[in-house]
């Protein structure tokens, strides 16, 4: 039979099926369908994607098929329990800076925000051939936050939250508001083939300015035993970025276009918080700058400064923690600033000149940490990072409280401007093996 709510279309077959598909719950019942249509011009299509949801959310699938368009005009929560949502479409979201920053899911980290979270466990979404996914229509966000990080309210798109056994694959998006993906309080969640591209087109910026500041790709947050492979990612800030708590993480071939590539960080910003990062493979990365935005550095490590300065987003420190068992292989960098660097002196809140002051007083540790067949160049720019100087290849500023412990390089070939003749890597009290170290003050 087949009946509608509004624009729902909902298809049950044969009730026999139905009873024998409830026995095994929650297993997928193919046979239990709800395909959602826009309602049309501007109407919100968050209604009907909850009517949706509600009706098929618990083992039956839910179509949101290509070509169409949703409009997303309001925060919401979709519960999946062994289902399946498969997005050929896209989730246009609105771009009213006023309803976003007033109405969304506070992410106790940041103080940051997010605007659509999946909840649940055994289910897939799926974006199909079509690749579909999310518009988060950032430019207005872009724009919004010139010369600013962290600004209130820009919403997150994709909050994975408090999710288990869950896999998104084939998906796509395009202009996040701010990060793209969120992973958040969940286990074994697989994330494979996705596109994530935040490109600025407000020309007003002078040359250099970066407005996608916060556009991550994907950041992980008490987590553990997530998959992140197959993505392609454009964009002006991380790549993927492990923040506390992501333990037992796969990333394998990753392509980042422009931004920082790959952080572990920030952590250590919360006096209240252990955060640990702990058990991480990464694995086939290239690293190259995009069209419009340099590629700022390689592979980073940044805990906060061991004081407490200022509070969150911006200010903040004095938390522990550690980074621990982390191997990184197969890493492929064109025209990176700084290759690869651990940075123990971090607070945004400060100036470069007073945070130095602190760059020592960290007890956040990092210990067993391996790089291994690490291939291409950076370009030495100088910089006056906040804190110390890292204009080398790799720069390994170990806190002189938590020194860092067991680091190994092997097979790793960075090259530097012809034309450089300066240090090419610096380490402080950092116990490493397989690079030749210039001391920080030698
Ligand atoms: C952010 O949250 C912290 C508590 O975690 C609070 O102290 C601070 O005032 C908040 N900052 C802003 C800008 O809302
Ligand atoms: C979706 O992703 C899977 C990998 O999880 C891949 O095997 C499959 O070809 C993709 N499907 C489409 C239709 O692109
Ligand atoms: C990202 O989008 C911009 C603008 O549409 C495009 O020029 C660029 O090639 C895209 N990047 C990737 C990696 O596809
Ligand atoms: C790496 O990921 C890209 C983007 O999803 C995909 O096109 C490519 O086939 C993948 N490479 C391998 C070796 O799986
Ligand atoms: C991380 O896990 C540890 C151990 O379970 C816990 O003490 C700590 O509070 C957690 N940190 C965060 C940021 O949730
Ligand atoms: C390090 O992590 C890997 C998985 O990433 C795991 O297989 C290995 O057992 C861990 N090693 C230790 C010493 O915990
Ligand atoms: C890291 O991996 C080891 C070896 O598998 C395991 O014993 C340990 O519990 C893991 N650590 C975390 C935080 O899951």
């Amino acid at each position: 039979m087949t009946f509608s709510i509004g624009k729902i279309v909902v298809t049950l077959l044969g009730l026999g099926a139905l009873t024998d598909a409830a026995a095994t719950a929650p297993t997928r019942r193919a046979d239990k369908t709800c395909t959602v249509i826009p309602r049309g011009g501007d109407l919100d299509d968050v209604p009907n994607i909850l009517a949706a949801v509600d009706k098929c959310g618990k083992g039956g699938e839910i179509r949101l098929p290509a070509p169409y368009v949703y409009n997303i005009k309001q925060r919401f929560t979709t519960r999946l329990e062994g289902s399946k949502l498969e997005l050929g479409g896209t989730l246009r979201f609105s771009d009213d800076i006023t309803y976003w920053t007033n109405n969304h899911y506070e992410f106790d980290f940041q103080n940051q925000s997010t605007a659509w979270r999946v909840m649940g466990s055994d289910y897939t979404v799926d974006g199909g051939k079509t690749m579909g996914g999310i518009d988060g229509n950032g430019q207005a966000w872009y724009t919004y936050n010139k010369g600013q990080g962290n600004r209130y309210g820009r919403p997150i798109p994709l909050h994975i939250f408090k999710s288990q056994r869950a896999t998104f694959k084939n998906l796509s998006i395009r202009q996040p508001q701010f990060w793209a993906v969120l992973v958040d309080t969940s286990s074994r969640i697989t994330l494979d083939n996705f596109y994530v591209n935040a490109t600025n087109h407000d020309y007003t910026a002078s040359s250099g300015s970066n407005y996608i500041t916060n556009t991550d790709g994907i950041d992980t947050y008490r987590s553990d035993k997530i998959t992140i492979k197959n993505w392609v990612y454009e964009g002006g800030d991380d790549c993927v970025a492990f923040k506390g708590n992501s333990t037992n993480i796969d990333v394998e071939n990753i392509s980042c276009y422009g931004g920082p590539g790959i952080a572990f960080g920030s952590i250590g910003q919360y006096p209240d918080r252990y955060d640990i990062i702990e058990n991480i493979t990464i694995k086939d990365i290239k690293l190259q700058p995009s069209f419009q935005y340099q590629m700022k550095s390689g592979i980073y490590f940044k805990s906060w400064i061991g004081e407490t300065k200022g509070t969150p987003p911006n200010g903040g420190g004095g938390g522990t923690g550690h980074v621990k068992n982390v191997t990184i292989e197969d890493v492929d960098m064109k025209d990176v600033g700084y290759g690869i660097y651990v940075n123990t002196c971090l607070n945004y809140q400060l100036s470069s000149d007073e945070v130095s002051k602190y760059c020592d007083t960290s007890t956040f540790s990092f210990s067993d940490m391996h790089f291994k067949n690490i291939k291409g160049n950076t370009l030495a720019k100088s910089t006056s990072y906040p804190g110390e100087e890292i204009t080398f290849a790799i720069s390994l500023l170990c806190s002189k409280k938590a020194p860092c412990k067991d680091l190994t390089f092997d097979d790793v070939d960075i090259k530097l401007p012809d034309d450089y003749d300066g240090p090419k890597v610096l380490c402080a009290n950092a116990d490493v093996d397989g690079l030749d170290c210039e001391d920080l003050d030698g």
